[in-house]
């Protein structure tokens, strides 16, 4: 869906490779979790890819397609994202206008805006506030509009970026629950930006970032049972794997896994 060939950027001349020379593909369909502490180049890497950030070195492919000057925009269509802070994504006064608000550059007809907005709120299960004032929600209801808002454009990448670090327990859970949703139910390819290893038990892949590189990649078990790699890469070991070390056998689990078995 996406390829990075060799990408390469520095925010300043003189300072060292915030991303350092990537090659990466992010397959279709694939809900891909992107891992790294403070600094290690994720969310430069998202600019990238949404081109916030333009002077990068190397090559982008979406779809097979090299990404150029001319096919940038509309190659870019097929993204959408979701930031961290869900108080800076508002624009409506409503939760139905906000959602609908992205949608006003497309030139749709206002029919095919009503419709496509009351499917994404309801893909969120956010239907029945629809009428509510976008910043008197929760944070997870925030963050499940700002999730409507991306899903009315009909990306076909959904990219996270931290959306949940900012929300308590339970409006994690709400996120996390939706995005396995829209994962199962559409084969949304996702790519999901966390410092937190608690987060990415759903994903089908996950890439470990540190200081600009990919310094591993691999299934969630795998990843999960490197420790040295986690070590390395300054990650917090999740608990579930502490507690199967220290209790079990050491073997990878789920948070259900592991409460079944204790
Ligand atoms: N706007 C910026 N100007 C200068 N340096 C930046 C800027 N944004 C990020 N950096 C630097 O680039 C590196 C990667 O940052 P970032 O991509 O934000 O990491 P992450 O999202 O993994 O925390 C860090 O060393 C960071 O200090
Ligand atoms: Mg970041």
């Amino acid at each position: 869906m996406i390829s990075l060939k060799d990408i390469a950027f520095k925010y300043r001349a003189e300072e060292a490779y915030a991303l350092d020379h990537i090659s990466i593909p992010f397959n279709a369909g694939e809900w891909t979790s992107i891992i790294g502490h403070n600094g290690s180049g994720k969310s430069t890497l998202v600019k990238i890819i949404m081109g916030i950030v333009e002077e990068y070195e190397g090559e982008i492919y979406v779809d097979g397609e090299l990404l150029t000057d001319e096919n940038k925009q509309s190659l870019r269509r097929k993204f959408a994202i979701v930031f961290q802070n869900p108080d800076n994504q508002f624009v409506g006064a409503t939760v139905e206008d906000d959602v609908a608000f992205g949608l006003e550059n497309l030139g749709l007809e206002r029919s095919e805006m009503i419709k496509r907005t009351e499917y994404a709120l309801d893909l969120v299960n956010m239907l029945e506030f629809r009428s509510h004032e976008p910043h008197r929600l929760s944070g997870g209801q925030k963050q499940r509009v700002a999730i409507a808002g991306a899903l009315a454009m009909q990306p076909e990448v959904l990219i996270l970026d931290e959306a949940t670090s900012m929300l308590d327990p339970a409006g994690r859970t709400e996120v996390l629950s939706i995005l396995c949703r829209l994962h199962e139910q559409l084969d949304t390819t996702i790519l999901y930006i966390t410092h937190d290893l608690t987060e990415i038990e759903r994903s089908d892949r996950v890439i470990v970032m540190n200081g600009g590189n990919i310094v591993g990649e691999g299934s969630v078990e795998e990843v999960y049972r490197d420790k040295e790699l986690l070590e390395k890469s300054n990650l917090k070991v999740p608990y579930t794997a502490e507690i199967s070390d220290a209790l079990l056998d050491g073997s990878y689990m789920t948070h259900d896994e592991l409460v079944m078995r204790l």
